[in-house]
């Protein structure tokens, strides 16, 4: 067989192919003939927020942007200078695009409606959590954006029906990690793709096609200092996992702990706790798209009792829940231990 590689973009191998994010976004585009393209300029608002969010973390300690503001967001939690103006950024950027219809983040406490609805006019809602470990920027650890992409009901539909749709409803997900390097993680529903920012040319460079979680990876990935408020369950399974020659690995950054899931395999797990028996992460821009990417990447998620995180119907838009995700064998051998309990809200 000829193997030599023909003249012309079709037969340009893969590998040697140089592709940015904005061309992997309309080669997709290409591939949905009925796509408007008001799909793939979301997704370049979400990649031009990730490269002037990418620069304010980079710059943060040089600009004086580290630490508080002095105020708490809805979740009660302390809002840091950069997690004010990350959101900002992703509002204008996604305020701009004429295909998003709602915006909801974790710093603010109602979702922003942008645009009314015009009939025949397909439109979106994203879904954000503008920073993620923020508290980790102090000392130049690994933080994140996620995001997660609806579609807009119409016909009428409220603000609370557009946006509580369970995580199966999705048409995207995502999320950069700004850490060593900047990197974009993205799913349409067709697997997922890593991309790098080459900062010499202010690209997002594509150079992972359908990743796939490796299995049979000993790490697990939970906050211990809660283990003796986990449910017994969870304690069994760290019991287990710490005689059988197992790794923990903790950024205490859902970005950079799932990240490093998705290329190594391994299990990240929050629990529930008796303080908060619902967990922390929040379902609709923590759990939801990183439930996404993972089961693309041919992993699991579940919130607890064999729920998978998808198939949660939400009721608020800052609801939490537990999250168990990772590599499908290890996430396994996690539920193994958990279903001896009964009726416990694992
Ligand atoms: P955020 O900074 O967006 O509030 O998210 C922090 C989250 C998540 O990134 C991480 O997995 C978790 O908090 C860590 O919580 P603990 O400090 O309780 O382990
Ligand atoms: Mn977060
Ligand atoms: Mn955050």
């Amino acid at each position: 067989m000829d193997t030599t590689p023909k003249a012309g973009p079709k037969a340009a191998r893969d590998d040697v192919r140089i592709m940015t994010l904005q061309s992997h976004i309309l080669e997709q585009q290409a591939h949905h003939p009925q796509a408007s393209g008001t799909f793939s300029w979301i997704l370049s608002a979400l990649s031009i927020s990730a490269k002037i969010i990418a620069d304010k973390v980079r710059r943060a300690r040089l600009e004086n942007v580290l630490g508080s503001v002095g105020t708490e967001n809805i979740q009660g939690e302390v809002q840091q200078k950069l997690d004010v103006l990350a959101n900002d950024v992703l509002l204008r950027t996604l305020g701009g695009r004429e295909g998003v219809a709602i915006v909801a983040s974790e710093e603010n406490e109602e979702p922003v409606i942008l645009r009314e609805e015009v009939e025949g006019v397909p439109r979106y809602c994203v879904l954000f959590d503008p920073l993620d470990g923020s508290s980790n920027l102090d000392i130049c650890g690994g933080v994140g954006t996620i995001f997660s992409i609806l579609e807009h009901k119409g016909n009428g539909a409220s603000v609370q029906d557009s946006l509580l749709q369970p995580g199966y409803k999705q048409v995207a997900a995502g999320y950069v990690l700004y850490g060593s390097s900047t990197v974009f993680v993205l799913t349409i529903g067709q697997g997922v793709d890593l991309f790098v920012l080459d900062p010499s040319i202010g690209a997002f460079m594509r150079v992972e096609r359908s990743l796939m979680i490796p299995s049979g990876n000993k790490t697990y990935s939970v906050n211990e200092g809660n283990r003796k408020v986990f449910p017994e369950g969870y304690q069994r399974y760290l019991d287990w996992a710490q005689s059988n020659g197992y790794s923990g690995r903790y950024a205490g950054a859902m970005v950079a702990d799932v990240h490093r899931i998705l290329l190594k395999g391994g299990v990240f797990l929050y629990p529930p706790t008796k303080k908060a028996p619902e967990g922390k992460l929040r379902l609709m821009y923590e759990a939801n798209p990183m439930a996404m990417i993972i089961e693309q990447a041919g992993g699991k998620t579940f919130a607890g009792c064999g729920q998978r995180v998808m198939d949660i119907q939400p009721t608020a838009i800052h609801q939490r829940t537990p999250v168990i995700l990772g590599a499908t064998d290890q996430v396994a051998l996690v539920l193994a231990h958990l279903e001896k309990d009964s009726g416990q809200h694992a």
